[in-house]
């Protein structure tokens, strides 16, 4: 089996925004848009780049262009807790996990459940409970939970931050309950029973580099392995201050991983003391290439996520009065130094690889967002191509796109404004320079007008003949003709010219122009058109450098055949 590999794409993000507010970094241009994808590169290595993203992130296109094809794995960043799904006792609540769950499936990312049990985002009602009803409540938020997302999920932090920083167990009501570490056994037990298939992470924060927490865990860690307990791997959240990656985080890892389980870089981000300067920045650029250098060393690093997307949607300032600036995207999701050093510390340079395709090589592409636009409306669609091959270039052309539409080659971005409606393909092939083998279409339908674009085959012909042009004017005469079988009462036509046509007088209508749309409607004496009969229209109108006929017509909103 040829090794799949995803290769995902990068929407244009917002420059011009960046470039007003002076966003400007020494190493970076304000509007410098990635050259590849981190979860591509991580990829080749074996490891996946991860992301948290909530609830509010899905309404945010800017966003979610940078999440949807920078990043393969989702971690839902407050959805799954339990003061979300279970916010009193037995009434479960999964609609805000299940959005994120199923973003992460349509852009073919695969999701870190987090967490079921923590003393921090818990409802009241479960630290008040009587201790001994602590473990029953406890299971069975677990087993509910684990259940309903049975079989989706790559792994669960199953418990999160159970240790104070000098290693002792936090005494929360967990630990009272069961009267020490008991509660993390059990909550694995239950875990595993409910969803055999998702791997089980302890996860906590000051634990990457060797100190007295992280030995704890190590500890909690050899004695659960001692006792059978289901453990799959520690999560080491990895929320820094700048400077102060740990130099001991990979000997911390590869001693985990010697245990026999995986570790993961869960919740990254490092935070500045809000103004950021450019030295601030280029040492974050070194902290987050180290991190992914350390991941990168070990065999049983499984991946990095980021904790969030860019500056703007972090949870740091919140948190840190005056720190911020924590992630590799600025607060208008363009890329800061600290990406362009994850992209070398991952093998990166100009994107893409030069292993020539092999034979039978396939391509597949897939939009798994809107896929329809409306003339007259900036319109973006990030394609997301999968290749049979690992580590292919993918280049993009497309034919017969609408006027205004554009496809970026490397990218395979399409965007602009359209100016004429059409369906039309765009094809991704996988090259090396010399030749490509595996190709795919896609494709994407711009509607005349309306949200969704109309319905074809609607029962009219519309016949338009240019009668006369000349240099800077045209008459146009336009047949309506009705192929159906009942009466039209009632006609509204619509079309777009595709070049710079502007109507100056109408007969047998009432025009509107909208830019390059026209609306024409009925006038009292012609409403009717009668099956298998016709009625004609016109106007007088001017040009400047193109005059091209519609190619597409609407009555009614139904797309004439
Ligand atoms: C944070 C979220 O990002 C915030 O939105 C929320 O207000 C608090 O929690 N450790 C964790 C994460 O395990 O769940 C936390 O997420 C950050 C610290």
């Amino acid at each position: 089996m040829p090794q799949r590999k995803t290769v995902r794409l990068l929407a244009a993000v917002a420059t011009a925004a960046a470039a007003a507010a002076g966003l400007a970094f020494a190493a970076v241009p304000a509007n410098a848009v990635p050259t590849t994808q981190l979860d591509q590169l991580a990829g080749l290595q074996g490891k996946y780049f991860g992301t948290a993203l909530t609830q509010a992130n899905l309404s945010n296109p800017t966003l979610l262009a940078v999440s949807d094809s920078q990043f393969n794995m989702v971690t839902p960043g407050n959805e799954m807790k339990w003061d979300t799904t279970e916010p009193s006792n037995g009434v479960f609540n999964f609609g805000p996990g299940d959005q994120i769950v199923a973003h992460a499936k349509a852009t073919g990312a695969r999701v870190r459940g987090h967490n079921l049990v923590w003393d921090s985002q818990l409802p009241s009602w479960v630290s008040s409970l009587p201790l001994t009803s602590v473990q029953a409540a406890m299971e069975t938020h677990i087993k509910t939970e684990v259940t309903h997302y049975a079989g989706q999920l790559y792994a669960w932090d199953v418990v999160n931050e159970p240790f104070n920083e000098d290693g002792t167990l936090k005494a929360d009501v967990f630990e009272r309950a069961f009267n020490g570490s008991g509660y993390i056994a059990d909550a694995l037990r239950t875990a595993h029973a409910a969803d055999p298939t998702a791997k089980l992470y302890l996860n906590d924060f000051n634990i990457e580099g060797e100190n007295a927490k992280s030995n704890a865990m190590f500890s909690l860690v050899q004695s659960l392995i001692a006792q059978g307990v289901p453990i799959d791997g520690v999560g080491l959240e990895s929320h820094f201050i700048l400077g102060q990656v740990p130099s001991t985080m990979l000997a911390n890892m590869q001693r985990f991983a010697a245990l026999g389980v995986d570790v993961a870089v869960t919740e990254l981000d490092d935070r500045i003391t809000l103004p950021a300067t450019a030295a601030n920045l280029t040492q974050q650029a070194t902290d987050f290439s180290n991190v992914v250098k350390d991941c990168l060393a070990v065999t049983r690093c499984v991946g990095v996520t980021q904790w969030g997307i860019g500056d703007a949607d972090s949870w740091i300032p919140g948190t840190f009065a005056g720190q911020g600036a924590a992630t590799m995207f600025d607060n208008n999701y363009n890329p800061k130094p600290s990406y362009n050093a994850v992209v070398t510390a991952l093998g990166g340079a100009g994107g893409g690889t030069t292993t020539p395709p092999p034979a039978g090589n396939t391509v597949t592409l897939t939009n798994p967002g809107g896929v329809t636009g409306t003339v007259g409306t900036a319109a973006s669609v990030t394609l997301h191509a999968t290749d049979s091959a690992a580590g292919q270039a993918l280049t993009y052309s497309a034919t017969g796109l609408p006027t205004g539409i554009a496809v970026n080659a490397t990218t395979g971005v399409l965007s602009g404004t359209p100016t004429t409606a059409g369906t039309f393909a765009v094809t991704a092939k996988a090259t090396d320079g010399t030749g490509a083998s595996g190709s795919a279409t896609f494709s994407w339908t711009i509607g005349a007008s309306g949200t969704t674009p109309p319905p074809t085959g609607g029962p009219c012909h519309v016949d338009y003949v240019k009668a006369p042009e000349w240099v800077g004017g045209v008459v146009a005469d336009i047949t309506i003709t009705n192929t159906g079988t009942t009466a039209i009462n009632g006609w509204n036509l619509t079309f777009t010219f595709p070049g710079d046509t502007k109507i100056a007088s109408a007969w047998n209508s009432t025009p509107v122009q909208t830019g390059t749309s026209v609306s024409l409607t009925n006038l009292s004496y012609n409403v009717t058109i009668a099956p298998g009969t016709n009625t004609t229209l016109g106007f007088q109108g001017t040009w400047t450098s193109n005059d091209a006929a519609p190619t597409a017509f609407s009555i009614n909103g139904s797309r004439c055949s």
